[in-house]
């Protein structure tokens, strides 16, 4: 996480694309004030006085594709406020309240970019002088909401309690500082149960990516006290997302069998179904499907309600089904008809009728 907003000149590594195939809107690198991204897509950033701008094409990482960037109307809930023009979108109010700590809305300037110590630990140089655990912020001695905020401050899409501020549409929770109420600064967008929209699927499902924290206070892992950072470590590790454990290895922390978490069966096989070690043994397949979009095309995250979206509700409101997305030659209907003869599955929870 530390690495997302660089500058080329001081770090050429970062710059991942190559700038002579851009033919969606070409610039030089010496228009390049930052590059922003590395895993899903990258994309760059021009500076004009004291303001950044985003510049009109993004590199996708894994389509290896050049691709227009402009946020549409219908879209992000700030984009009606800002003429069409990328060049009238200065990045401090839409972007850079994620991507740095301490930006100040009056001077522009930032304490530092990307995801420094500070930023989930709250100011820090008194403890640096005078090392102690009671001066500083540690997220895992707060109660859950705070835990789990320090996070969800910029994994979530919401808007901040007032619009504008000073004028300007903020796509960030202003103001808001490790261990406050971030619901005193900041309201999760709403899902709409029923309808798909920009944001989520009709079943609450968030529909694109940034939107973890959306997803996972639907949990009822999250209700009882587990925090992201249960599973992540983000100090780093060797694991895909930081994950304190390889995902195949994680959930059995807690998820033992006849555990009274759950599964309530003597056996996981007898749970999943399927044999152990194979694809479709992963809790992850079933528990997190790769919905969400990542905004390239076919460039998905997983799902944090670890809800199991069953083949009817799919079929319903148009879900992927995470049964149907790998066995793909089968129908929703063939993986109902699977699941039936699953003894130990409701079939008033899963629609079986
Ligand atoms: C993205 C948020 C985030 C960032 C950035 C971050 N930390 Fe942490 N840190 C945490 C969380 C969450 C915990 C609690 C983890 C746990 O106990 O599971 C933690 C715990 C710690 C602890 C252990 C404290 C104790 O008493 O056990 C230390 C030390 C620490 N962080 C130092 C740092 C330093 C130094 C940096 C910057 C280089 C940093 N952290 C950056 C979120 C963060
Ligand atoms: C200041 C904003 C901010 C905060 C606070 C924050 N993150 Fe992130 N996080 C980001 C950004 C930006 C990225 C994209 C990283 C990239 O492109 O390398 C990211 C990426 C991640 C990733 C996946 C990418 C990877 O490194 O493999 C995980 C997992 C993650 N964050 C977990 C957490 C957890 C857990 C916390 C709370 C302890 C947290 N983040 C707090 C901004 C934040
Ligand atoms: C509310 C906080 C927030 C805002 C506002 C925000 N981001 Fe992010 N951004 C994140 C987090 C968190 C991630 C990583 C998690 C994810 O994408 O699911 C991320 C990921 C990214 C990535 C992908 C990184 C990679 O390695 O592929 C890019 C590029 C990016 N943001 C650019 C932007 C731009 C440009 C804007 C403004 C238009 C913006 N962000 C606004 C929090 C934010
Ligand atoms: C119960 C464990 C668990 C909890 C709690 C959890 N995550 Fe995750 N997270 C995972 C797993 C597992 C993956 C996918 C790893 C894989 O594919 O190997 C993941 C992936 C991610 C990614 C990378 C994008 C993707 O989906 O591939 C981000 C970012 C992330 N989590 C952020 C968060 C944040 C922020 C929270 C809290 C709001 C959170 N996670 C809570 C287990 C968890
Ligand atoms: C640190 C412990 C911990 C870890 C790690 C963990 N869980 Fe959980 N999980 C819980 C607890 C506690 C509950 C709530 C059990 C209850 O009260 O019924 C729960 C509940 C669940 C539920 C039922 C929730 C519902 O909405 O019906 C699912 C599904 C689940 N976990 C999946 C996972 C998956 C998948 C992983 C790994 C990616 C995982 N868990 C990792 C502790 C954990
Ligand atoms: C092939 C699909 C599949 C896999 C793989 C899978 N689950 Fe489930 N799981 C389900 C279904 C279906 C339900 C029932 C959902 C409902 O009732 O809404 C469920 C329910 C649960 C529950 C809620 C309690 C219960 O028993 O109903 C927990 C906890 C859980 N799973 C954990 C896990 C863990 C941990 C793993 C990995 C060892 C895992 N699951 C792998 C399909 C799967
Ligand atoms: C990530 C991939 C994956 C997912 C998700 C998955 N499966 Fe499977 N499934 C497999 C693989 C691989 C096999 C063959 C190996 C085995 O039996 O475990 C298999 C075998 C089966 C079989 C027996 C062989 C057959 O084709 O008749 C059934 C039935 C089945 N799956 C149903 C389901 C249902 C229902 C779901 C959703 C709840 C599901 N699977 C989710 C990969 C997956």
């Amino acid at each position: 996480m530390a690495n997302v907003v660089r500058d080329p000149r001081e770090h050429p590594e970062a710059l991942i694309s190559d700038l002579a195939t851009n033919r969606v809107a070409k610039f030089t690198v010496d228009q390049i004030a930052f590059v922003y991204g590395s895993l899903w897509k990258q994309r760059y950033f021009t500076k004009v006085g004291a303001d950044y701008y985003p510049l009109g094409a993004q590199w996708e990482v894994k389509n290896h594709v050049w691709s227009k960037y402009f946020v549409r109307p219908g879209t992000d809930w700030w984009a009606q406020y800002y003429p069409p023009n990328n060049m009238a979108r200065p990045t401090g109010p839409t972007c850079d309240g994620c991507h740095s700590v301490g930006y100040d809305i009056r001077t522009k300037q930032v304490a530092e970019w990307n995801v420094g110590c500070e930023r989930c630990h709250g100011p820090a140089s008194e403890h640096a002088a005078h090392p102690t655990q009671r001066n500083i912020f540690n997220p895992s001695r707060t109660n859950y909401v705070a835990a789990s905020d320090t996070c969800i401050q910029c994994h979530s899409q919401g808007r901040p309690l007032t619009i504008p501020i000073e004028g300007k549409y903020y796509d960030w929770p202003v103001g808001y500082r490790v261990g406050e109420r971030l619901q005193d600064y900041w309201k999760l967008e709403e899902p709409t149960l029923g309808r798909t929209d920009f944001y989520y699927f009709a079943d609450g499902t968030a529909h694109k990516n940034r939107m973890q924290g959306n997803d996972f206070v639907q949990s009822i892992m999250y209700r009882r006290g587990i925090t992201c950072f249960s599973c992540h470590d983000v100090h780093g590790t060797n694991n895909y997302a930081q994950l304190t454990k390889p995902a195949d290895r994680l959930c059995l922390d807690c998820h033992a069998p006849l555990s009274p978490n759950g599964p309530r069966t003597a056996t996981l096989e007898e749970h999943t179904h399927h044999k152990p070690g194979s694809a479709g043994s992963q809790c992850i397949v079933c528990h997190m499907p790769l919905i969400e979009s990542e905004g390239p095309a076919n460039t998905f995250v997983h799902a944090h309600t670890f809800r199991f979206i069953s083949p009817q509700l799919a079929d319903q409101y148009g879900i992927p089904n995470p049964c149907t997305s790998c066995h793909k030659d089968k129908s929703t209907t063939w993986a109902t008809k699977a699941i039936k003869n699953w003894p130990e599955r409701s079939p008033w929870r899963l629609q079986l009728d």
